[in-house]
């Protein structure tokens, strides 16, 4: 091991209370120079509220903070930026229609001595400062044209070019896709080579073993601890975060179900194309049964799951549904055959975020529960209540807007609007994405649920453990088309990543 590096953050005995909820019981979080410090717990545990203690945007109730050397209490997150404190927000603050370089240096322009901003001067700083990071994009393009993934680089090149000592990144991946979170590591690996320190916060534990040394875990505003993450193995950095021993939930497989054998295709793609990214591809799905799709980004598994729903035109091959063939022409026609689908992008799709929990729940079911035009509130309220119990929405009512609900509890919100319409086929398209560890187990054992009560599951993952761990089939996608197949015991992570490499070398 290296020498200790010497201290930059050090906080301890943090308290803070919001009225009614006591967010902080005396937490500590120690960070040394140039490491990457990863800050875990499930949602609601206080990791943002620690961070916006330490960046001044919130003011603490008890204990110390010292940095770089000296005790600080920053009243504002200017102050704290001035310190060397750098918050990458997965929300960026950016001005769209500026452009790269002026969002750059917004606040801190480069000025000519007649008090004219320099244009020539800031792109020529704004391209030297993505030039150190290997990003080489024209400046004077507007900050829209780029991606998610990229604007937060450039955010955090910008930060750099302002003495960072630190930066934050407060579930800066989650919005990701796979490739552009691989980018942002390369970019937090470079910082820790400039020996800027990185405290980082994901729900992607395999980031955390990817790129940090350190761990420090919150549990519902108590400190439980920091760690070495070499030392940590991720059993145990998941009872922490939960509380309890998840050895039962991390080592679950799903035992094959033998009845699958005999049973009978409910729906059947006899090589579907839609013109597009579906170049032929044929598959079945049986009653009950968890059929995983494994592919590489853009393989066409979110194109299997709206041909299938009715959002896309199929060119040619056969759906067949419950023995007959057919051309859904909208998702309405899809739900009256008891098909469901909760979609990938969630905020941009189903979420809809200033209508309450109860209403996004029973959207697709009020012509059911309505009697001459009128909904049975009772009757609304029934099934909001029974969905609430039934899949652990932690909220105070059903009349709570959706938006103040954790990423966790706004997918269980979707996947009960799904439910209420008692769907024979469920399609789930990245359904842990962006939530956090405690949530994503319960919805992993409510897809076994489903399955025993004999509803038909077809789920999109990227995590390929969780394909291994739910499915009783995996088939795995490659250009549009269905190249391989794996069954009960044979799905395993490995297997499924040898299938893929395997697929990709043909
Ligand atoms: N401004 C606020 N007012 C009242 N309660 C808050 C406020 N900000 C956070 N909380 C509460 O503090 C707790 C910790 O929240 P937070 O730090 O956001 O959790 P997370 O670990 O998910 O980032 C939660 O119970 C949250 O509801
Ligand atoms: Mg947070």
């Amino acid at each position: 091991m290296s020498e200790e590096k010497s201290i930059l953050l050090e906080m301890r005995g943090i308290c803070k209370s919001f009225i009614g909820v006591n967010a902080l019981k005396g937490v500590d979080l120690v960070v040394r120079e140039g490491e990457v410090h990863a800050l875990e717990g499930e949602n609601g545990a206080g990791k943002s509220v620690l961070i916006k203690i330490l960046t001044g945007l919130h003011q603490r109730d008890a204990g110390t903070i010292r940095f770089a050397g000296h005790e600080v209490s920053f009243t504002s997150p200017a102050q704290a930026q001035a310190a060397g404190i750098q918050p990458i927000y997965q929300e960026l603050n950016t001005a769209p229609c500026l452009s790269i370089a002026e969002n750059m240096f917004l606040g801190n322009e480069i000025k000519k001595k007649s008090g004219f901003i320099d244009w020539k001067e800031t792109n020529r700083r704004a391209k030297e400062i993505l030039k150190d990071f290997n990003i080489d994009v024209d400046v004077t393009r507007p900050i829209s044209t780029l991606s998610a993934a990229m604007q937060q680089m450039v955010a955090i090149a910008t930060a750099v070019s302002q003495d960072a000592k630190l930066v934050i990144m407060d579930e800066a991946t989650s919005s990701l896709d796979d490739k552009e979170v691989s980018s942002l590591m390369d970019i937090v690996r470079q910082l820790q080579a400039k020996n800027i320190a990185v405290i980082f916060i994901t729900h992607r534990l395999n980031e955390i073993y990817e790129i940090c040394e350190k761990v420090t875990i919150l549990k519902d505003g108590e400190y439980m601890g920091c760690y070495d993450v070499a030392e940590l193995d991720k059993l145990s950095l998941i009872s922490k975060m939960i509380g309890r021993d998840a050895s039962s939930i991390v080592n679950f497989r799903k035992e094959f179900n033998e009845d699958l054998k005999n049973s009978t295709a409910i729906c059947e793609f006899k090589k579907v194309s839609d013109g597009d990214k579906l170049k032929g591809v044929s598959f079945e799905l049986n009653k009950g049964e968890v059929l995983g799709l494994a592919g590489l980004l853009g393989a066409g598994r979110t194109e299997i799951a709206n041909a299938l729903f009715g959002c896309s035109k199929i060119e040619s091959g056969e759906v067949i549904v419950k023995g007959t063939e057919v051309k859904y022409r909208s998702v309405n026609d899809a739900l009256r055959d008891k098909i469901i689908l909760c979609p990938e992008e969630r905020k941009r799709d189903a979420v809809f975020p200033d209508m309450s929990i109860k209403d996004n729940i029973t959207m697709s079911i009020l012509k059911e529960i309505s009697k001459c035009g009128f909904i049975d509130r009772k009757r609304q309220e029934e099934i909001v209540e029974e969905y609430i119990g039934k899949l652990k929405i932690k909220t105070p009512s059903g009349k709570q807007l959706i938006k103040f609900l954790s990423g966790g509890n706004q997918q269980k919100c979707i996947i009960a609007r799904g439910l209420c319409a008692n769907p024979d086929i469920i399609i789930l398209d990245e359904p842990t994405r962006g939530i956090d560890v405690g949530a994503k187990m319960e919805i992993e054992m409510l897809i076994q649920q489903l399955a025993k009560e004999n509803i038909s599951v077809i789920m999109i993952s990227s995590i390929l453990e969780e394909l291994a761990r739910d499915c009783d089939r995996v088939i795995i996608i490659r250009e549009g088309e269905e190249v391989g197949e794996l069954l009960s015991e044979e799905i395993t992570e490995d297997n499924i990543i040898q299938r893929i490499s395997e697929a990709h070398a043909m």
